[in-house]
């Protein structure tokens, strides 16, 4: 099939988005684990998802056979180097009907892609706010490098994760059959915080949402970090139920009035528990960063039913969060830069002249602070 039998375009339809959601899930990316709706449920909880984010390769007998999905995003740059928000296209969901793969199809799409992004008139005309987006983002693996390099991106900024060493875990935390450790009903913690009993629960959007934010604003301002995605309450609506798939969770100091002073979320990935987000309160104390460590990883361990056993024994976690911010949660015994977790999956593209400013800027930011962080909001 060549290019010239493909017709690019958006979906008209709710049925044309659910079937390019199951053409992502069940052909374009079958080779990775996961629901096949998950493309799909991705897109329903993007509170900016629009059907024009979609482009949509049909062949002539109307079977999708490539998809790629533009999104808009902002990152926030601190005051230093720029201090100014940036609207950025970000690109996902790049696949191509398997059976297609080699012949141009998803080339075709990827041009079409960047003739969009280049040459949209102005954001008021599709319905969006702000100013036009000046880069355009992706994450990938080594292997799809040299295809996006093809189009304009080259490699971004590499993000050192920090690995933080844990344990000895006691075994009885992985033990089948215990109880759900995060119910949405609080349950009491071992532990005491600032003399007070604490509990742990899952995150409730609606009752907890000033609360996170409020966390994570006194958290970045006190530990310096730059670069963070700004988070607005669309984000953290989308963080809780699409990032964090409704089982971040919070941990409550129970005075007269209860409190929230710390958030959470943990994956299990590539045999190591993965703390992706997490914020507390200042005086948080490592007992309680422990006992709610181990919640969350249990937690995490047991939403993904297709990992393997973890070890009973010391186990690494890696904190896809900031080094400052992993010293400044577990002290600086228990995390260690470790160069190997670096991920370099971020690409960009500046569009148009004004691209090269925001560049500059960015690799600004990262020389400062060492690392730049994009949230993984929703790519
Ligand atoms: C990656 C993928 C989308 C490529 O689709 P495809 O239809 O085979 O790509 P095309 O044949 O249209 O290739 C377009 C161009 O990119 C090049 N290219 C394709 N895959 C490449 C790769 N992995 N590395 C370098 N170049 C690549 C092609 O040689 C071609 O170059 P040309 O125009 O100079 O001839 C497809 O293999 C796929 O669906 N993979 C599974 C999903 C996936 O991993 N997506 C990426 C997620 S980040």
């Amino acid at each position: 099939m060549g290019e010239n039998t493909i017709e690019i375009r958006n979906p008209c339809t709710e049925s044309e988005i659910e079937a390019w959601g199951l053409f992502c899930g069940l052909r374009g990316f079958s080779h990775r684990p996961g629901a096949p709706d998950r493309f799909l449920a991705r897109y329903k909880a993007d509170p900016k998802a629009t059907p024009s984010d979609l482009l949509i390769g049909y062949s002539s007998d109307g079977s999708i056979v490539s998809s790629l999905h533009l999104f808009s995003r902002t990152i926030s740059l601190s005051p230093h180097v720029g201090g100014c928000e940036i609207n950025l296209v970000g690109w996902g969901d790049v696949c191509c009907e398997p059976e297609l793969r080699g012949k141009g199809v998803m080339g075709a799409v990827l041009r079409e892609g960047v003739r969009r992004m280049e040459s949209t008139p102005s954001r008021e005309e599709d319905g969006l706010e702000g100013p036009a987006p000046l880069l355009a983002m992706l994450h990938c693996g080594p292997t799809v490098e040299g295809l996006y390099a093809k189009f304009g991106f080259s490699q971004g900024l590499p993000i050192p994760y920090a690995r933080l060493f844990v344990g000895p875990w006691p075994s009885w935390a992985m033990d089948e059959g215990a109880p759900d450790p995060l119910p949405s009903q609080c349950t009491p913690c071992p532990t005491l915080e600032h003399g007070l009993s604490t509990a742990i629960r899952l995150v409730n959007f609606a009752s907890d949402y000033e609360a996170l934010n409020a966390l994570r604003t006194e958290q970045v301002e006190r530990c310096g970090v730059i670069g963070w995605t700004p988070r607005n309450r669309e984000y953290w609506l989308q963080w809780v139920n699409n990032s964090c798939k409704g089982r971040a969770g919070v941990f409550i100091s129970q005075g007269e009035i209860p409190r929230v002073i710390a958030y959470g979320y943990v994956r299990w990935r590539d045999g190591a528990y993965r703390v992706m987000d997490w914020a507390n309160e200042k005086g948080f104390s490592e007992v309680s960063a422990k006992a709610f460590l181990q919640v969350l990883c249990q937690d995490a361990h047991r939403s993904d039913k297709s990992s393997p056993p973890p070890h009973h024994e010391p186990q690494s976690c890696n904190v896809a969060i900031p080094l400052p911010l992993a010293v400044d949660i577990f002290g600086k015994d228990k995390v260690t830069e470790a160069v190997d977790l670096c991920d370099n999956g971020w690409m960009v593209r500046a569009l148009g002249e004004l691209g090269n400013a925001p560049m500059d800027n960015l690799k600004l930011a990262a020389e400062a602070s060492r690392f730049i962080i994009f949230q993984a909001d929703n790519f």
